[in-house]
């Protein structure tokens, strides 16, 4: 079964309850999102394989540590996953960026596809699929079951704010893939939003309703 990370880092905290406020407009909600996934990126990347490296300071000789192991790749899930891309790469800068576009048909909660571009060597990365919001799950589930198709082997999924019933399907459907959560909320409601949630994560960040 998947590990499933939700953070207690007092700053992410702090920055996803300032967010979840309806006073708070686009260009905050957007640059405090940034914020939190580069904070989500530092803690999810803990375990990354390291190796010795031989380096020349202006000093003298030393062996240092550089990143070893599967080159990295970020996906969003269009549209509301763009806002976690650059807070993702200001983290890890030489990471590839693939795109999935998938949107909620708002009768069915079904995810409907709409587009797919990935790095032509994804499969041979370690990706991580970003989402601020994981509600029933099926966005993700489908994104998931996208890049597997593609022959992607190794992702970790990471959202802002999780409901316990996506956690569930995810974790049936992809118990090979961990999940970093930001804050793991109550429940869904009949409209299947997360409550109590932010809202519509993709008009928050763009400014759409
Ligand atoms: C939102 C969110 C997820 C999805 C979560 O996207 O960004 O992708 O809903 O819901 P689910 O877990 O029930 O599938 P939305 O469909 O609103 O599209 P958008 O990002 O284009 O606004
Ligand atoms: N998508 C969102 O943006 N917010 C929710 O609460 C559920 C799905």
């Amino acid at each position: 079964m998947s590990k499933v990370q939700v953070m207690d880092h007092p700053l992410i905290q702090h920055k996803i309850s300032y967010i979840r406020s309806e006073e708070v407009g686009s260009k905050e909600f957007r640059e405090i999102v940034g914020e939190i996934a580069s904070l989500m990126c530092y803690e999810a990347t803990r375990d990354l394989k390291l190796e010795d490296v031989r380096i020349k300071t202006p000093i003298c000789e030393m062996v240092g540590k550089q990143l070893s192991g599967k080159k990295l790749a970020v996906v969003p899930i269009l549209r509301a996953g763009l806002g976690m891309v650059d807070g993702m790469l200001n983290m890890i800068p030489s990471a590839k960026v693939g795109h999935i576009g998938l949107y909620r048909d708002p009768e069915t909660y079904e995810p409907v596809e709409y587009y797919c571009k990935l790095p032509s060597d994804c499969d041979e990365r370690e990706v991580f699929v970003v989402d601020p919001m994981l509600a029933t799950g099926g966005s993700c589930v489908a994104a998931l079951q996208m890049l597997k198709e593609k022959g992607v082997k190794h992702m970790r999924f990471m959202c802002i704010i999780a409901a316990p019933e996506g956690v569930k399907r995810l974790q049936e459907a992809h118990p090979d893939v961990d999940i970093y959560i930001g804050a793991l909320d109550d429940h869904l409601n009949e409209h299947k939003y997360i409550v109590p949630g932010l809202g519509d994560a993709g008009d928050r960040i763009f400014g759409t309703k």
